[in-house]
């Protein structure tokens, strides 16, 4: 099994470049299959979620050509057929976007229900009321989704709740729907945005997105296109604040700053320092970690993802810091992991009440989802001694090269293989 093993107490120093963002990717890549042409895109994530929606694409009938490390390009021009079945998809949620895409592409799809991180209900039902409206038909059976439209006309479509995935899987949906299709109550995420900027760069006729209001006017046909990822607003983010709780001074280099306002108001709030570049960003902290209250929203709100890293570094904070999860029913799962760490954390549902402590220790934890477990590497980062993280392949989900990244920047931090049980006494 392979673990993180970190070393703790060194402050993070020097330069480290941010790759470019999983939630935007994983939503572009599906969206090549709205046009039979080739898409190269840049700017690409060295991450195992994108390799999964490789093998998807591959599945189907599509061929991915590696250009450079960080650029592909995808021809979509020959797809066999409009499925993602269970064995392709049930490592990541976001192949479901492969449902809007399909759609979108040939007026049928059927894609395994979604698997993803474990915190809480991750229902579809949003998706699902926008390709209905659209006019699809949608059924569940046997674990898949299957959506089939003899045509799909633009609609006017509230959603009840604010979902990235939903806005995101019913633009790709509407993108060549007859007429205008309005989407309202949208999320408005910097990745909602790049995929619009995309899909308009295929042709799409999308206005308003990062808004409440987007406007689709449906087109016939979509071509391939030339694309650069945005950089990634969470990775971005948990470098700010693994700089900030080591008491360490970092230039994360290739970021939007304004992508960060809101973790950079509240790590300023918590005593650290932050300057603002035009694509880069400075984090470093001299003074003692001050107690600070979050509560995440939807964007522009504090993000959800960087909810458990924020809360890490509060373990150690002056005073007792609220953490409120304002978008997932059940994100605090993590908690009990930092307390094995010596944290002093009181979970009430959505709420947790952080009251520093002087030191953390060293300790065996496992990361229960992605953020999470970059929240158990600052974490072990602070601490005393050494911390093992079991489940790594969550954080290798969403971070590129983080063990070179962290090291680059003096963490003691190494990944090992534990040959454990059984195997270890037959070797
Ligand atoms: C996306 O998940 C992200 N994942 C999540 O990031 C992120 O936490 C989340 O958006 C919120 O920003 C990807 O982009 C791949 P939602 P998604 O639909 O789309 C409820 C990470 O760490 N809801 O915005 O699944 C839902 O229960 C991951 O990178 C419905 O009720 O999230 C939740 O309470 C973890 N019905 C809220 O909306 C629906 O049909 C927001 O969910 C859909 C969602």
């Amino acid at each position: 099994m392979e673990k993180f093993v970190v070393q703790g107490g060194a402050s993070l120093r020097g330069e480290v470049t941010i790759g470019g963002a999983k939630n935007a990717v994983v939503a572009i890549i599906p969206a090549t299959v709205l046009a039979k042409d080739r898409c190269v895109i840049e700017n690409i994530p060295n991450i195992s979620d994108v390799t999964n929606l490789f093998h998807i694409l591959e599945g189907m009938g599509a061929t991915i050509r590696i250009l450079n490390k960080t650029t592909v390009e995808i021809d979509t021009t020959h797809l066999v057929e409009p499925t993602v079945t269970y064995e392709m998809a049930r490592q990541m949620r976001a192949s479901y976007y492969f449902l809007g895409s399909l759609l979108g592409r040939c007026n049928e799809a059927s894609v395994s229900m979604p698997g993803g991180c474990d915190f809480g209900v991750r229902p579809i039902d949003q998706h699902i009321k926008g390709f209905e409206a659209l006019g699809a038909n949608v059924t569940i059976d046997g674990g898949m989704i299957n959506a089939k439209a003899d045509l799909l006309l633009g609609s006017h479509i509230y959603f009840d709740v604010v979902s990235v995935g939903a806005t995101i899987n019913v633009m790709l949906a509407a993108v060549k729907a007859k007429g205008l299709t309005i989407l309202e109550n949208v999320a408005k995420e910097p990745h909602i945005v790049d995929l619009a900027n995309f899909l308009n760069s295929m042709g799409a006729d999308i206005r308003g997105a990062g808004t409440d209001v987007i406007k689709i006017h449906g087109v016939d046909i979509l071509h391939g296109t030339t694309y650069s990822i945005i950089p990634d607003q969470i990775e971005a983010g948990t470098y700010m604040v693994a700089a900030a709780a080591t008491y360490g001074d970092v230039l994360i280099k290739n970021v939007i700053p304004k992508h960060l306002e809101s973790i950079t108001d509240k790590l300023v709030k918590s005593g650290a320092e932050v300057i603002e570049y035009d694509d880069s960003i400075r984090v470093r902290r001299e003074a003692p970690i001050e107690k600070v209250n979050i509560k995440t929203m939807p964007h522009p709100g504090f993000p959800t993802d960087m909810q458990p890293q924020m809360t890490a570094m509060l373990t150690m904070a002056q005073g007792t810091s609220i953490v409120t999860e304002g978008v997932w029913d059940n994100r605090m799962r993590y908690t009990d992991e930092l307390k094995r760490m010596g944290a002093k954390i009181q979970v009430d549902g959505k709420v947790a009440v952080v009251e520093g402590v002087p030191s953390l220790s060293g300790a065996p934890v496992k990361a229960t989802d992605l953020r999470a477990g970059a929240a158990l590497l600052i974490a072990g980062l602070m601490a005393q001694g050494t911390t093992y993280i079991e489940d790594i392949h969550y954080i290798e989900r969403g971070y590129e090269n983080i063990v070179d990244k962290l090291v680059a920047l003096g963490a003691d931090i190494e990944k090992i293989d534990v040959v454990e049980g059984a195997m270890a006494k037959a070797l």
